[in-house]
């Protein structure tokens, strides 16, 4: 398909769905509500450091727990249930307070910023569960996703139909009557709206069929081409890694393993332990 600027970095002349250095340590900052973004030059692109917390006042999920990504790379987090993994993406996003630890994303520290601060940095954030409205339909979804913006939407949202055609099809449609595989691409797509730097996906893959799941993990890989940020919380750990540039085995909270994709998939000890052998 020529002209999509999803499909292939070679010949990708419009990257506007990256916004342009919008979070560097000089210049504009978006309006912020909670705490203060501070210039962290140097390091990964997004870095989870050390992360240590839990819900409210109740006892730490988290225990130092870090995850990274680079530029247009794809992370992928795996672990048994309730590891902590969709906790580990909210602490990322802003939904948890640290005790300890930090969270920089592209040379800066973004701690103490809320969620919707954290939006207005780059971050794009499809959560595990209730990612879509329901009621509305595909195309309102994807104007829901661009509530922040004050600029012309309509661009971002062809390059969305265009990465996944079958919405453009159905976008009058509820997106409540699509198909597992529809939804998920609703909610990708809705990230995607606020033209992220770094998309942050909790299991989008869940529910489908493996023929939808190589699909999505194609789309995603697109993405990522583009120059976008990938971390990605997954069940399908051995598809998963298949294309992960770095992979993470969470466990009680913990980092268990770390390494290339390819590196945990050959590690004896994670195919026994969290990739049934
Ligand atoms: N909102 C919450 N309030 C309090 N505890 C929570 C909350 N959400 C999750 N937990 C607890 O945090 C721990 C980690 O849960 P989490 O959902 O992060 O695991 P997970 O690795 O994403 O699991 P799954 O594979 O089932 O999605 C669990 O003990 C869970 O009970
Ligand atoms: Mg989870």
């Amino acid at each position: 398909m020529s002209g999509n600027p999803w499909q292939d970095g070679r010949g990708n002349k419009d990257r506007s769905i990256t916004k342009s250095d919008r979070a560097g340590s000089t210049g504009d900052d978006p309006v912020r509500r909670g705490g203060k973004a501070h210039a962290a030059p140097g390091g990964p692109f997004l870095i989870g450091d050390g992360m240590t917390g839990g819900y409210g006042s109740g006892a730490d999920i988290l225990h130092g727990c870090t995850l990274s990504v680079e530029k247009g790379q794809i992370a992928v987090i795996v672990g048994p249930n309730g590891a902590g993994k969709s906790t580990a993406m909210k602490a990322v996003f802003g939904m948890l307070n640290l005790r300890e630890g930090a969270v920089r994303l592209d040379g800066t520290d973004i701690t103490d910023l809320t969620p919707q601060d954290r939006v207005a940095h780059g971050m794009g954030f499809v959560p595990q569960t209730h990612n879509i409205f329901t009621s509305m339909s595909v195309e309102e979804n994807l104007e829901m996703g661009a509530f922040l913006r004050r600029d012309d939407i309509r661009g971002t949202m062809e390059q969305v139909y265009e990465l996944f055609p079958i919405l453009k099809e159905k976008r009058r449609q509820a997106a409540g009557e699509l198909s597992g595989g529809q939804r998920q691409q609703v909610a990708v797509g809705r990230a995607l709206m606020t033209q992220p730097k770094l998309l942050m996906l909790d299991e989008p893959t869940a529910g489908v069929s493996p023929i939808v799941m190589d699909e999505l993990f194609d789309r995603i890989i697109e993405v990522a081409r583009t120059g976008i940020s990938i971390l990605m919380v997954e069940q399908n750990a051995r598809q998963a890694l298949e294309i992960a540039d770095r992979g993470y085995v969470l466990v009680q909270g913990r980092n268990a393993f770390t390494g290339t994709g390819q590196e945990l998939l050959a590690d004896p000890e994670v195919r026994r332990s969290f990739l049934g052998g």
